[in-house]
């Protein structure tokens, strides 16, 4: 479907949990080629990180009509085979997303899978043990990675994509106890950094559907089961419409 004038409708999704025996995609994709001009895929979209898993989803999606952007998830890392699973759905056409940024239409996306360590004053710091600060170390990378692809976009609008949460008003609705291993405050200061148009999370299946950073950037869940829990009879994709507009003097 053509873009409409100055709008590229983005329709985003998370924790598919794919594999050979799950229910086809094919609704799904035929809504958002319908409906949006580009997919969004925010992470766990194989259900144990196994090529068959990530080969059942790219046959999917290989009759897709609109480009389809994905991070991987931490379920995509379970059997320590992500390169495989990445290289798959590249050869399917799916752009994935590492610390990579790509621009549709006027619109800039800049993907990561971002981390844990929890959120605001009480967020898991870098001290004491080797393993903690690894821990730590891991969420710095991902901000890094984040903050490294938003710098080179060109475009006004930028769309960020994650597993992990950015903010704790999206993981609220799961057990507080696991909320440090839901995502990360570190992940939010480049959205607010580069004022960031909209960011898409998954991870959180229970949490909530929407929040703000701090600086009142949109922030959506969009894990399959809060969009289904939402609306029970739709097809689970978030749509929301981001302004095109080009920054002047550079290029599309
Ligand atoms: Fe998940
Ligand atoms: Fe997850």
């Amino acid at each position: 479907m053509a873009p409409t004038d100055g709008v590229v409708r983005v329709a985003a999704v998370a924790d598919i949990h794919f594999g050979p025996r799950s229910e086809s995609l094919q609704p799904l994709l035929a809504h958002a080629a319908q409906h949006a001009d580009v997919l969004l895929l925010c992470g766990d979209i194989t259900n144990r990180g196994l090529p068959e898993e990530a080969e059942a989803l790219a046959k999917e999606l290989r009759t897709v009509k609109v480009p389809v952007l994905a991070v991987l998830g931490n379920h995509d890392f379970e059997s320590n085979q992500h390169k495989e699973v990445t290289e798959i759905l590249n050869q399917a056409g799916v752009k994935m997303l590492d610390g990579d940024s790509v621009e549709i239409n006027g619109v800039g996306f800049a993907g990561v899978k971002g981390f844990g360590g929890g959120f605001g004053k009480r967020a898991l710091a870098s001290f004491g043990e080797p393993s903690i600060k690894a821990f730590v170390h891991e969420t710095l990378d991902e901000m890094l990675k984040l903050e490294a692809a938003l710098a080179r976009l060109k475009t006004e609008a930028k769309v960020v994509l994650l597993h992990y949460s950015p903010i704790q008003a999206t993981v609220e609705g799961e057990p507080a106890d696991i909320f440090p291993f839901l995502g990360s405050s570190h992940l939010e200061e480049p959205l607010n950094r580069y004022e960031v148009t909209a960011a898409f999370h998954g991870h959180a299946h229970l949490g909530h559907a929407e929040g703000k950073t701090r600086d009142g950037i949109p922030v959506y869940n969009v894990a399959e089961h809060v969009l289904r829990a939402a609306q029970p009879n739709a097809i689970p994709l978030k749509i929301i419409d981001i302004p095109a507009t080009q920054l002047s003097g550079t290029a599309n």
